[in-house]
């Protein structure tokens, strides 16, 4: 059975049929998903119910985990020790539930920096080596609500006038956790939190190691701008921001029971939609780590 992608809006993502992600991939199923992500920067797997095993080793085809190079530091996950839940190794928990399979509570910090995934923005941004492709495997989806939408970063950067692109080409950001967190009212943020959220420098623009497409690396961790004072940077960041998240270049993925998305960070942004917080949803994430850094970080 040959893989076929649908294209499902005018610029970018596509829906894959015919792979079954729960088996192992053949070096030319490999070649052409990859060659779906360069084309697509999203894709959407249907009826792919998976075990955490199975996403991870679906995963791995397709390069090696963040943790194990340019890692996400200090393993951050945004819960309380007490709300953890134990899943199979590389597996990210991107759900509302507890250990007890009970929703979390919406009073805690956690859930306060998990919210910060509602706004516009690239996995990793905040780490030296930012992500390449991440992978959401819907186990349990939200009644009403939950989307997940992307932005894509090429088709925005090529609709950009002539003198923005030229004004912005060699411009370096500085992006952090604390930039995220600082939109939503986080403020205060513990000695050890700092030095994990220390941040990086990434370009603005950035070109595609693949395709060579030039994309608009922006995150909702980009906080500052180097050599920009700090109101026409953040002006300058929350004007392209708004820019490239027109409804031309988005796509909203209406999640179904086992539905795999997988999207390439380095071409992309995404945040997830408001959904009842009191109803239990399990997406689960796995991150695959970028190929170097966008630009040499401090010495
Ligand atoms: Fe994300």
């Amino acid at each position: 059975m040959g893989i076929s992608i649908r294209q499902l809006t005018p610029t970018f993502a596509g829906e894959v049929s015919g792979v079954d992600c729960r088996q192992p991939l053949s070096p030319a199923e490999v070649a052409a998903v990859h060659a779906g992500m360069v084309e697509y920067a999203v894709l959407v797997f249907r009826d792919q119910p998976l075990t955490d095993e199975e996403q991870l080793r679906f995963t791995l085809h397709f390069g090696e985990l963040e943790e194990t190079r340019g890692g996400t530091p200090g393993n951050i996950h945004f819960r309380t020790d007490e709300e953890v839940r134990k899943l199979g190794p590389g597996i990210k928990d991107f759900s509302n539930v507890g250990p007890g399979g009970e929703s979390l509570s919406t009073d805690s910090r956690a859930y306060a920096f998990k919210l910060a995934d509602q706004l516009w923005h690239s996995d990793s941004s905040f780490n030296a080596i930012p992500a390449s492709y991440s992978l959401l495997s819907g186990r349990t989806v939200a009644s009403w609500g939950g989307n997940t939408e992307f932005a894509d970063m090429r088709a925005a950067y090529d609709a950009l006038d002539d003198r923005t692109k030229m004004a912005i080409e060699n411009l370096v950001c500085r992006h952090s956790n604390m930039y995220s967190r600082g939109k939503l009212g986080l403020a205060e943020f513990s000695d050890d939190e700092q030095a994990v959220f220390k941040p990086v420098r990434q370009r603005l623009v950035r070109r595609h190691p693949v395709s060579g497409r030039k994309s608009l690396f922006l995150s909702a961790h980009a906080g500052e701008i180097e050599g920009v004072p700090l109101p026409q940077a953040r002006m300058l960041l929350l004007d392209l921001t708004e820019f490239a998240t027109h409804d031309r270049f988005i796509y909203s993925h209406a999640w179904r029971l086992n539905d795999l998305v997988m999207w390439d960070n380095r071409s992309t942004m995404h945040r997830g939609r408001r959904f009842d917080p009191n109803e239990a949803r399990d997406i689960r994430q796995t991150r695959l780590a970028g190929e170097g850094p966008t630009i040499a970080q401090d010495a």
